[in-house]
């Protein structure tokens, strides 16, 4: 039998490809510290859990409406009025099945073969990958650590052809940390508004966010952007709940009844005792997200001054999301078992080899001379896989 053309295109996600291989080796007897995946080592708070309980026993275990139960995207239209400052009502929100298949029926409802998708990188593995499921070409805008790893209006400008239909924008940026000032999203928006591009703002990690910055959406800066502008987020991350695969976006009404028809033939409803969580989610007790926050800030704090201690490694200062992403071009020609290293690839597999802790290649991320390490994992694990870390890189020839 022979796979579609499209099915022949499709490449595993790379972040999943490397904590699969750690969960092998680990099924081996190996002791590996896993720093590849992007989630909270957090469980989900109890009045969440408790909130499903009580909606599967009530009778929540049927079809919704295809794109969520009314009272959840009325309370994510409350949400983004009292966090945000976005206005928009529930017929502009749709819940689906996590932020990844938000940004799915977006890039499929959004681009035709042919237009061209902007996305500053390193960017997160899925984006370009969805905009070349839709038949698109994702053009990364390439950015660099010394400019915190933030693309400018002028540069956004350099990139703009007359196939370019849209930007996707991640603040707090997963994998660099970056986090967008208003100022530069100004700068950003004086660009866009002399386009008719249309923005997805992925804000999933508008929560873990430190030294008191506050996340502040695109939508937000001008009327007429956020008219062209698409608004991601999600559960996974704010309150623990990737298992759960609940996320939402918010936008102009056309594009969210696209994405409702798409929707409707695909996956239906998300999980209906999980959507009624989910609204306990946004107005319940606050807390957890904060102490949560507080503690990857504590984390951040003690682990990127110990990567930057290490000879050949550079980290830039990451301000949100729970990941750092440290240089490691450094090390390349250095060697191991004879070979020298030569890529961010070469030295994922030597870490992996020889200190037993699991991270991404940045060429998943578009990157080859940096790699990806999530501190969503306690302090006793990141105090451990630093020592290794830097006792296997001190041995290398
Ligand atoms: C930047 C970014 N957006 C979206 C997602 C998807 O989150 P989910 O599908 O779990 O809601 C992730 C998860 O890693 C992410 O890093």
């Amino acid at each position: 039998m022979r796979l579609s053309q499209f099915a022949q295109r499709l490449k595993p996600s790379e972040t999943l490809a490397i904590s699969t291989r750690a969960k092998t080796l680990r099924a081996q007897g190996r002791d590996i510290l896993d720093f590849g995946l992007g989630e909270p080592d957090f469980l989900t708070p109890p009045h969440i859990i408790r909130a499903a309980e009580r909606a599967m026993a009530a009778g929540y275990t049927k079809y919704t409406p295809p794109s969520g139960l009314p009272e959840l995207r009325a309370a994510i239209a409350e949400k983004l009025k009292r966090e945000n400052q976005l206005d928009y009502r529930p017929e502009q929100i749709i819940v689906s099945c996590g932020a990844k298949h938000a940004l799915y029926n977006l890039a499929m409802v959004l681009v035709d073969p042919g237009d061209e998708v902007l996305i500053p990188g390193p960017c997160w593995v899925t984006y370009p990958a969805q905009v070349a499921m839709a038949g698109g070409t994702p053009v990364i805008i390439p950015t660099r650590a010394e400019e915190d790893f933030k693309v400018s209006g002028a540069l956004l400008r350099r990139y703009l052809t007359p196939r370019t239909k849209g930007l996707i924008l991640n603040s707090p940026c997963n994998p660099t940390g970056t986090v967008y000032t208003p100022e530069e999203l100004e700068d950003l928006a004086r660009v866009l508004l002399d386009t008719s591009l249309f923005v997805i703002s992925d804000e999933i990690y508008e929560h873990i966010i430190y030294d008191g910055l506050k996340q502040v959406s695109l939508a937000t800066l001008h009327p007429a952007l956020k008219e062209r502008c698409v608004v991601v987020n999600g559960f996974s991350k704010s309150y623990a709940m990737t298992g759960w695969r609940l996320g939402y976006c918010a936008g102009p009404q056309a594009v969210i009844e696209a994405c409702g028809r798409l929707q409707s033939q695909t996956t239906s409803n998300p999980t209906a005792f999980a959507q009624v969580a989910a609204i306990e989610a946004l107005t319940g007790p606050q807390d957890s997200v904060r102490r949560m926050a507080e503690e990857f800030e504590r984390r951040r704090n003690f682990v990127i001054p110990r990567l930057n201690a290490i000879d050949g490694l550079f980290c830039n200062l990451p301000r949100g999301a729970f990941y750092a992403f440290p240089r490691v071009e450094g090390l390349f020609g250095r060697r191991y078992q004879g070979k020298p290293l030569q890529n961010s690839t070469d030295v994922v597999a030597f870490l992996l080899d020889e200190a037993g802790v699991a991270l991404v290649p940045g060429e998943g991320f578009g990157d080859s001379r940096h790699l990806r390490l999530s501190y969503a994992a306690s302090m006793a694990e990141l105090e451990e896989g630093l020592r290794r870390i830097e006792q296997a890189i001190a041995r290398l020839e």
